[in-house]
Formats: structure tokens, sequence, C-alpha cells
């Protein structure tokens, strides 16, 4: 049922409000548009997903290297509406995806309504969805050098996380838990909805070599969304 008008051509119609054990989850759809709310806060929506797609996509291009090594093991944090989901499904170079998502709404939705927004790679036997907070999996035991790419977005960035204990992530402990968790020359990049020159030294100092790719967006006076990537 439509409960509000966002603007004079638009209604938004709240799809699904579920409470989960880090607050209030919602999805909705405005014009045409799904949307994802964390806590009253805007997470991720469908109308672009240009940075969400090179997160992958410069990950995967970096780690198959100039000698074009396929069959990558890629492991994405945070599934959201699934469109670095669906570019990793797509890249030549990749052989299996892992999504790691801590919220299972997230996942029902990605098998309901967001399914075309990752060309249904749920259905893909190359795709594992694992329902598991990305700290745990990070911190825990398991998985060491079991990956080529490592694709994080979780928050909107290293400096504004969805929740408090994302932060640990961006941190040299956390960045030294995910590079235990690649595999030689394998590459980690990180999402952000901004620039941060603090996350680019930590990066510097767990990292030997560190790119920052900047991807312009269609929000007017918006800053450029940010691509990490670490080797
Ligand atoms: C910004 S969205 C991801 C967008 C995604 N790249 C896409 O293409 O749609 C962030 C996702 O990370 C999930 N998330 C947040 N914190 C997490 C954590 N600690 N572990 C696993 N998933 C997490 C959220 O539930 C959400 O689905």
């Amino acid at each position: 049922m439509p409960v509000k008008r966002d603007d004079d051509t638009a209604t938004i119609e709240v799809i699904d409000r579920v409470s989960t054990g880090n607050g209030e989850l919602v999805l909705r759809c405005s014009g045409g548009h799904y949307e994802i709310i964390s806590n009253g806060v805007f997470l991720m929506d469908t109308r672009d997903g240009a940075s969400e797609r090179l997160l992958v996509d410069a990950a995967a291009d970096a780690a198959s290297g100039p000698g074009g090594r396929t069959g990558l093991r890629l492991l994405i944090g945070g599934l959201g509406v699934g469109f670095s989901l669906g570019a990793a499904v797509a890249h030549p170079a990749v052989g299996a995806v892992t999504v790691v998502e801590r919220e299972e709404p997230v996942i029902a939705w990605q098998r309901g309504p967001l399914a075309p927004f990752s060309g249904h790679a749920l259905r893909s036997p190359d795709v594992t969805v694992r329902h598991d907070d990305l700290l745990d999996w990070a911190f825990g035991p398991g998985d060491e050098a079991a990956y080529d790419a490592l694709c994080l977005d979780v928050d909107n960035g290293p400096d504004w996380t969805v929740t408090e204990g994302n932060r640990a992530l961006y941190g040299p402990s956390g960045l030294r838990a995910l590079r235990g968790k690649l595999a030689p020359g394998g590459v980690l990049a990180v999402w952000s909805a901004a620039a941060s020159p603090a996350f680019e030294r930590a990066l510097g100092e767990v990292f030997a070599e560190v790119r920052v790719e900047e991807v312009p967006v269609r929000v007017p006076r918006g800053v450029p969304d940010v691509v990490f990537l670490a080797c």
C-alpha cells in the first residue's frame, strides 16, 4: 500500500519491514526503484549500481593480472540489491563467488523482487550465499588464503558504517585479518561513498600497493563514489 508521496510523480510503497538483531530493515519501492533502508538510514537502491559493479570488475581484473588468470575465487561482503553479485557472475575471470550477508531478509529479497538486479545470480551453481556476519568470518578461523579477491561493500564507507561493530573491519587488525583470507596475489577492494585519506593510509600500512578509483554519481552535487584496491 502506498504510504506517502516523495514527489509529484512517485509514491513510496513499503514492500517489507523487518526487525532484525541489528535494528529495522525496510525494503521499499519508489518510482519503480527499490530502496533498502537500515534503521532509517538509506543503505542501497537499484537506481544506478555503476560503482558497485566497478568494485567487483576492478578487483577481478587486478586479480586476473596480465596473464589473464581465470577461475578466480571471489568473496563479496554485503549482498544489498545484488549489483556487485551480478557483476561477479558476469566477469569472465571469476569461477566461484561467495556472498556473506548478515541480514536474512536481504537474502530473501534477493530470491524475490530484487533477483533481476543480480541477473538472478542466486540460481547459479557458482554462487554460494553465507548468512553470516562478515566480522565473524573475517576474524574467525578458516578460509585462510582462500580467495583471490575480497570485495567489501557492507557500509556507506570506512568512515560511515551502518553498525558500530563494522568499524573494526577498516582498522589495522581488520585489514590484517582480511589480508589473511587472500591467496598470494589476491586483491582487497573496498567501496565507499566518499574519499577517506585516513583509510587509504591504513591500507598502505598493511598492503604493498594501494590504488583508488573514483566513480561520478548521478546525485546533484554528490561527491564521487570511491573504490579502494589493495594487494
Ligand atoms: C550497501 S549494501 C551492499 C550493496 C551491494 N554492493 C550491491 O551491489 O547492491 C550493504 C549490505 O551489507 C550488509 N551488511 C552490513 N553489515 C554487514 C556485516 N557485518 N556482515 C555481513 N553483511 C553486512 C547489509 O545488510 C547490506 O545488505
